[in-house]
């Protein structure tokens, strides 16, 4: 017989005020404890099996659209637009755009981009290379994933600061004060539709090179992109490919700051970037969860879940998980995977730019590895909030380079 999750004896999981540390052990004691938690907005699955069980029942819908309401905006525009977009999709709405948007975001796609990101790396690493030190973030992290997007959706170089900008403050979205910052996004998001708009027209008439003519050109039995769609995805590009990139990144090399030998043979050998990037994010994944509410009445391993309920999905806790990985907390970049690490996400919200993900890891990393060899921290990592969605080192000091005669040699 079902029993209402309501009325389960669960452990109660707050992780709210807790550092790293204390959080992770908490989530892991839940984890072992039970394959369900009771959390302040609703309830937490923490299990790898139970993750991707959740994420894949289609019952379950995203609960991105539900953040401009749970924030109190009742800004009809706003929130449609939320709405609206692929992450919140659901059913053959969502599926007719990915199958139409699926060729273009291809790893054969995403390779194309490949010299490009190792060019853009280089340039960056060219800023401050000579100084014999950096903040990983602000001089790397935070630029790269721009100019790669613009390539991407065929903007040019003169407008990456443009999407930067844009990308910040459609960004505050997650930061906790939507209320707030609300007019600050919707000025971004709506410039950043003005010049999508302009770009679609132009590509209609004169197609390039780019994603945005492929997207404007995909067609599935006679069905096609509309304009407003085409602009979603622009903006939605926008929004999953540049934070989550750069957090990854910043998490990756903090983590390969403790295993210099990695570092050595990334500067080597490329080839050992596929597994340094899976493994990375399997061990410490930038986007650490996501959440879903039930679209109705749903019975899941003999518990009710009533239409609304809230289940948070921890993919950092599933990522540890001693049922489906070996000595689970072991960073060891050859480990063979047994199951795809869910940093990605699973289901059919899968994220729809992880082969262009995974080649801007892929490529960053031996980039930095010859050109900034012995690396080392110069400080303190100093970490983002916990409570923040996309998460990641604030500030990565690093020193690189052979010291001789208290001289930093760059390379
Ligand atoms: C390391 C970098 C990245 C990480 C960790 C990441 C992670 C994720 C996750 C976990 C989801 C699923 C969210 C959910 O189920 O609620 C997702 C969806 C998505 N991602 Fe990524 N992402 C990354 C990079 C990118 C890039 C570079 C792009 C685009 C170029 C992108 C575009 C998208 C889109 C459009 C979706 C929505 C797919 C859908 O709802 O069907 N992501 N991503």
């Amino acid at each position: 017989m079902s029993t209402t999750v309501h009325d389960l004896e669960l452990p109660e999981l707050d992780t709210f005020g807790l550092d790293r540390a204390q959080a992770r052990a908490a989530m892991e004691a839940a984890r072992a404890e039970h394959w369900l938690a009771r959390m302040p907005m609703g309830y937490t699955v923490t299990r790898y099996a139970d993750v991707v069980g959740i994420l894949r029942d289609r019952r379950f819908h995203s609960a991105l659209s539900l953040i401009p309401q749970m924030a109190g905006i009742d800004d009809e525009t706003f929130n449609r637009r939320r709405q609206q977009s692929i992450l919140s999709m659901e059913g053959d709405e969502h599926a007719r755009v990915r199958r139409l948007v699926a060729p273009s975001f291809s790893p054969k796609a995403a390779d194309r981009l490949r010299p490009f990101m190792r060019q853009v790396v280089d340039g960056l690493v060219d800023g401050f290379v000579a100084n014999g030190r950096c903040d990983l973030v602000a001089d790397l992290c935070e630029p790269y994933p721009i100019p790669i997007i613009c390539e991407l959706l065929g903007a040019p170089k003169e407008d990456w600061k443009l999407f930067s900008a844009w990308a910040t403050d459609i960004f505050r979205i997650f930061n906790g004060d939507v209320a707030n910052e609300l007019p600050l996004i919707q000025a971004a998001s709506e410039e950043l539709e003005a010049y999508v708009r302009a770009m679609i027209d132009e590509r209609r008439t004169s197609p390039a090179d780019d994603l945005l003519s492929t997207m404007i050109a995909a067609e599935e039995a006679g069905d096609r992109l509309s304009t407003d769609e085409l602009v979603m995805l622009c903006e939605a590009v926008l929004m999953a490919g540049t934070d989550t990139t750069r957090n990854q990144l910043a998490c990756t090399v903090a983590l390969l700051t403790d295993h210099p030998d990695v570092w050595a043979r990334l500067a080597e050998d490329p080839s050992a970037a596929a597994g340094t990037v899976e493994e990375s994010m399997r061990h410490l994944g930038a986007v650490r969860g996501t959440a879903r509410f039930a679209s109705e009445d749903i019975e899941y391993r003999d518990v009710v879940f009533p239409a609304g309920t809230l289940v948070a999905t921890s993919l950092a806790t599933a990522n540890l998980d001693p049922e489906v990985y070996v000595d689970p907390t072991t960073f060891d970049v050859t480990r063979v995977h047994p199951k795809q690490q869910l940093t990605f996400g699973s289901g059919i919200h899968f994220c729809l730019g992880a082969a262009l993900a995974r080649a801007e890891l892929q490529e960053a990393l031996p980039v930095l590895a010859r050109r900034l060899p012995d690396l080392r921290l110069d400080g303190t990592i100093e970490w983002k909030p916990d409570t923040v969605g996309i998460w990641g080192p604030a500030r990565l000091p690093l020193a690189f380079g052979a010291t001789s005669g208290g001289q930093l040699s760059a390379s």
